[in-house]
């Protein structure tokens, strides 16, 4: 199949996917700010993107999107690999590319190990209890999702271990954001620059919300 087989079609369905997950981070950190300022709203918009049918189909697309790009990204190096098994030896050549460009893939396990941690600290307590019909069990403790957020961040251990991973999904996001575009076919002098100011932009700006949450839960913690 051509997405699978030539170079431009596995880096196409990259680009597309990895826009999707973009634009889902945005949308995750914007919902998540919200319970820095109110408990009560952000329980809200947590009931309302609960275990509905149209909640679930989102989760189903997105579980499929983080599918897509981790096998597409594995592809990718394997055969990157196979290609050149020696990597390039002039050290002037490994400057001139960013770190974050020639970590893409361990920087991506990074993402999924931090990924996996994260769901089980809220999804695994809140849409899975739901999905499974038992969420009698957890309504109590956990239906509230920002006394979820405070439970968790009130561990200063794990605040740590959350900021690392944002800092890893900002390394992530300055090169795959801009990689995107590029694979997408928009490609030149004038847009380079200015597509990598915009990823920087980005990433920031999701990296400050997500840490923002992370430490209004410890306060509201304490
Ligand atoms: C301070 C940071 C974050 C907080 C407080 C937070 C909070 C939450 C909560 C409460 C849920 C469960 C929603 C529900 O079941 O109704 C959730 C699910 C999820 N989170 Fe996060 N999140 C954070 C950061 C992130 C980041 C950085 C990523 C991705 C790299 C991420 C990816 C996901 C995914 C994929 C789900 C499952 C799908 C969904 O329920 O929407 N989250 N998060």
């Amino acid at each position: 199949m051509w997405l699978i087989d030539s170079s431009i079609g596995r880096k196409l369905v990259m680009s597309i996917t990895g826009f999707f997950l973009i634009l889902f981070l945005i949308f995750h950190m914007s919902m998540n700010v919200v319970a820095i300022f109110s408990g009560e709203a952000y329980n809200t918009i947590c009931e309302f993107l609960g275990a509905n049918w149209y909640a679930l189909v989102g989760t189903a697309v997105l579980a499929g999107g983080f599918i897509l790009h981790i096998i597409f990204a594995t592809i990718l190096t394997l055969r990157n690999k196979k290609a050149r098994p020696i990597a390039y030896s002039f050290q002037d050549n490994q400057e001139k590319v960013e770190w974050s460009s020639r970590n893409m893939f361990v920087l991506g396990v990074v993402v999924l190990l931090g990924l996996i941690m994260h769901l089980s600290h809220f999804w695994a307590k809140m849409q899975l209890p739901e999905i499974l019909g038992c969420e009698a069990e957890y309504a109590g403790q956990f239906a509230d999702g920002a006394a979820l957020i405070r439970a968790t961040f009130a561990n200063p251990i794990i605040c740590l271990l959350y900021i690392l991973w944002f800092v890893a999904i900002w390394f992530h996001l300055t090169h795959g954001f801009w990689s995107a575009f590029q694979s997408a076919g928009l490609d030149n002098k004038t847009w380079f620059p200015r597509l990598k100011c915009c990823a920087n932009i980005v990433s920031t700006l999701i990296f400050l919300g997500f840490a923002a949450v992370v430490v209004a839960g410890y306060i509201q913690s304490l």
